[in-house]
């Protein structure tokens, strides 16, 4: 009996000096194993005076009880010490420098494409984007391209599938070839949508070209198409000289010089004032104060005729930008095939 009076203080004190798993696990077969004071009375309350066991097997009960409790809160305890410790031990010093990794950036005819329908955007158009593999009858016959046109002939664009039927507009199935600019998705559009249409359309486009300082076989547009109720060509302009400000910066004047293409009437080939002289002549600009960006002009009626809008009702602009043009006239770049070649000393300057 004075032994297991005793037996809860020595345990207390035996368990609180357990700080890991280890010697807690010793002082445990200590206080509860085979030998232990516990197991001992339990086996000597057999032998002990009938009129002595039912005080003896209570006494005994109880501090069992307590023991087991003690025990319990004491490996809670024991595994956090432990789990602190290893923590402790795990410990990283996170004022080294770490080593670091190359960071790419998004290539920067992406980031010219993304800048320009970004721009176009934030005035209400639409982006759209189209097939690469496109048929005649959107590349060319929808666009007012004559049949016979030099630009359908093979040293100019790339077919994929040539068949020499007529195609008729109502049978679109015919000659497949690689878009020559994106000026098809204009048709594509206003096929599916109803006017007003403000639309962009970025993507890449093919010539049977070969690969010279400004030119490429494979290369980027920006399209744009704007059609409503009495747009005018103050409209175009407006709009195009709002892009060249955001894009080259303020002050920015744009100048358009007559030109011609199937799918407008009148054209106009669209030129910026020169960003790095401001018009009065440097090597950005060869020495004529403007820089050449892009074809545009009104909505041929027959283009309209052709999707099924009503010429009589609704005019409209297209515009067509060159983007690598775009990124060599702002960067400075001299020939075409350093934003093709992927060379790291060229791309870690954007
Ligand atoms: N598609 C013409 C080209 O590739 C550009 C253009 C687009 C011109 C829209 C007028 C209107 O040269």
């Amino acid at each position: 009996m004075d032994d297991l009076d005793t037996l809860l203080s020595d345990a207390h004190a035996l368990l609180a000096a357990a700080t890991d798993r280890r010697q807690f696990d010793a002082a445990m077969s200590q206080l509860t194993g085979r030998s232990s004071i516990i197991a001992e009375a339990k086996r000597r309350l057999s032998q002990a005076p009938m009129e002595d066991r039912p005080a003896l097997g209570k006494k005994l009960n109880e501090v069992s009880a307590a023991l087991e409790r003690v025990i319990a809160a004491r490996r809670v305890e024991v595994d956090r010490l432990e789990a602190d410790a290893l923590l402790a031990d795990d410990r990283r010093d996170v004022t080294l420098p770490i080593r670091t990794l190359p960071l790419g950036t998004e290539h920067i005819i992406q980031q010219v494409l993304d800048e320009v329908c970004e721009i176009f955007v934030s005035l209400g158009y639409s982006v759209a984007t189209g097939p690469e593999a496109e048929l005649a009858l959107y590349n060319f016959d929808a666009l007012n391209i004559p049949k016979g046109h030099p630009s359908r002939f093979e040293s100019d664009t790339l077919y994929i599938n040539y068949r020499d039927e007529e195609t008729s507009y109502n049978d679109p199935v015919g000659t497949v070839l690689l878009r020559t600019h994106t000026s098809p998705m204009q048709a594509r559009w206003m096929e599916s949508h109803q006017p007003p249409v403000h639309v962009v359309v970025p993507g890449r486009v093919f010539r049977a070209d070969t690969l010279d300082a400004t030119h490429s076989p494979v290369f980027h547009q920006i399209e744009g198409l704007a059609v409503d109720e009495g747009i005018t060509m103050a409209d175009l302009r407006g709009t195009l000289t709002h892009f060249a400000r955001e894009f080259f910066g303020p002050g920015r004047r744009i100048r358009l010089n007559p030109s011609f293409f199937p799918f407008t009437e009148p054209s106009a080939e669209m030129a910026v004032s020169c960003f790095a002289c401001d018009g009065s002549g440097c090597r950005v600009c060869s020495g004529t104060g403007w820089i050449e960006l892009m074809g545009c002009g009104m909505v041929d009626p027959n283009v309209f005729e052709a999707v099924g809008y009503d010429p009589a009702k609704w005019t409209g602009f297209a515009f067509g930008m060159g983007g690598e043009r775009l990124a060599m006239v702002r960067h400075g770049i001299t020939h075409i095939s350093h934003l093709y070649q992927n060379d790291l000393r060229v791309l870690n300057q954007f």
